[in-house]
């Protein structure tokens, strides 16, 4: 089975939800035609889950086009890097076998998570107001990234340069924690002597990834820009402040890649059967009953990267309108619909009311979104197992239903479904 990508395509998947849409299974399904796949925001707050072969893999800063040795993987601009997870990442891969010699590029102008940023988001993420962030640095990278004082993979590559850096960012930052957090310095020879050394580790795959995509787009070649967490949790446009530190949303794409909007011609969002969640904010349909703990068991609802348990709720069609608005995606992608098996009914959301009224647009303002009341329509289940379909005739006539109400309510065709995790678990609409 394949999914025919055509020559010259330049496509993003992103997920349409609060992450976890299944993004990893969908570019890992898709690179099997693709000749490049980059990442162009987050960090390893991603997870994102591989599965084949009855292996499964998750990685969080590599391109889920890995394991395909006819893929180039790039690490755009926009991602941030932990080194430290980015070497344990490529050690993961090569003693699966994957030959990655030539295979990954790592943007020159990516910049670099240090420890003291993970330190620092444990420490601003308490207390009331918290978000639940996965505790990677990466909001404090980010914000040093917009302060102008990041550090980039550029200046790893120079041994002055990153020594004058670090050490200028470490003594600001032991002010921080030493003064208003009270904790211990950090020792800033021991750090630099740490990176040094990622240097020789790194410095194969460094190159002007911008110019090399580019390039590539001129010689025809297929591209699929992945993004990770969900187009809810973007920065500009999700339930902010409960939302990760960059742009998941299709424009995060161009400018974390440093490829021109004009040549992307395609935007796929990936969507679970259901919604989840992780950390706080607002979420409408969420379920804290019998059927979201069915939802988290069957449909192994904990975090990739955390391991915290998710929030299940049903699917939310307002939401999904708001993101393929903001996104222009014009195919969908549905994962887990297997998870939702043995349910006498499912329902889907097709509208918000508030005091009685109707919404019509989805309030990306957490204090609006946690009043609205959702409107559901009830579907039959299909209680059946879906586990051996391999084509779209097969599902049983509820399932059917369940893909073309979505359908009907988004106004978007669904091109893959997946009922399982393995690669081999998909259908092709
Ligand atoms: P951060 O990205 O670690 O700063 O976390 C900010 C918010 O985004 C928290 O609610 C996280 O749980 C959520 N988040 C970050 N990465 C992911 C992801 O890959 N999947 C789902 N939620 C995520």
């Amino acid at each position: 089975m394949s999914f025919k990508i055509p020559d010259g395509a330049v496509w993003v998947i992103l997920g349409a939800q609060w992450g976890d849409e299944g993004k990893g299974k969908i570019v890992d399904l898709l690179s099997e035609n693709a000749d490049i796949v980059v990442r162009y925001q987050g960090g390893s707050n991603a997870g994102h889950t591989v599965s084949f072969d009855g292996k499964t893999y998750i990685l969080h800063l590599l391109p889920s086009g890995i394991f395909h040795q006819n893929v180039t993987c790039v690490i755009g601009n926009g991602v941030v890097i932990d080194p430290i997870a980015l070497m344990d990442e490529i050690e993961m891969v090569k003693s699966a076998g994957v030959d990655i010699k030539g295979r990954l590029l790592i943007s020159h102008n990516a910049h670099l998570i240090m420890p003291y940023h993970k330190l620092l988001d444990k420490i601003y993420d308490q207390g009331e107001d918290k978000i639940g962030t996965t505790g990677r640095g990466i909001g404090p990278a980010y914000v040093d990234k917009y302060a102008r004082v990041g550090i980039k993979v550029v200046d790893l590559l120079d041994r002055e340069i990153l020594c004058r850096k670090l050490r200028k960012n470490i003594e600001a930052k032991n002010e921080i924690l030493e003064k208003i957090y009270g904790t211990t310095k950090l020792d800033v020879e021991k750090i630099i002597d740490e990176y040094i050394e990622f240097d020789k580790k790194i410095d194969e795959f460094v190159t002007d990834t911008a110019l090399y995509l580019n390039n590539a787009i001129k010689g025809k070649k297929k591209i699929l820009l992945e993004g990770a967490q969900g187009a809810l949790l973007d920065i500009d446009h999700g339930t902010y402040p409960f939302v990760t530190s960059s742009n998941p949303t299709a424009g995060g794409a161009s400018t974390g890649s440093g490829i021109p909007p004009t040549k992307i011609n395609g935007v796929i969002g990936v969507i679970k059967a259901y919604t989840t969640r992780v950390g706080e904010g607002p979420f409408p349909t969420e379920l804290k009953d019998e059927i979201g703990d069915h939802i988290r068991e069957k449909g192994f609802e904990f975090g990739a990267t955390t391991g915290r348990p998710r929030r299940c709720g049903w699917l939310d069609i307002v939401s999904l309108k708001y993101s393929i608005m903001i996104n222009g995606i014009d195919k969908l992608a549905l994962t887990k619909i297997d998870v939702l098996s043995e349910l006498d009914e499912i329902k889907i959301c097709v509208s918000y009311e508030i005091n009685g009224k109707k919404l019509k647009n989805f309030p990306t303002n957490p204090e609006a979104l946690s009043k609205v009341t959702p409107i559901y329509e009830t579907l039959r289940g299909w209680k059946k197992d879906l586990s051996n379909i391999s084509s779209y005739s097969e599902l049983p006539a509820e399932a059917k239903e369940f893909v073309e109400a979505i359908e009907f309510f988004t106004g978007i065709e669904i091109s893959i479904i997946s009922i399982g995790a393995d690669r081999k678990q998909t259908i092709l609409k």
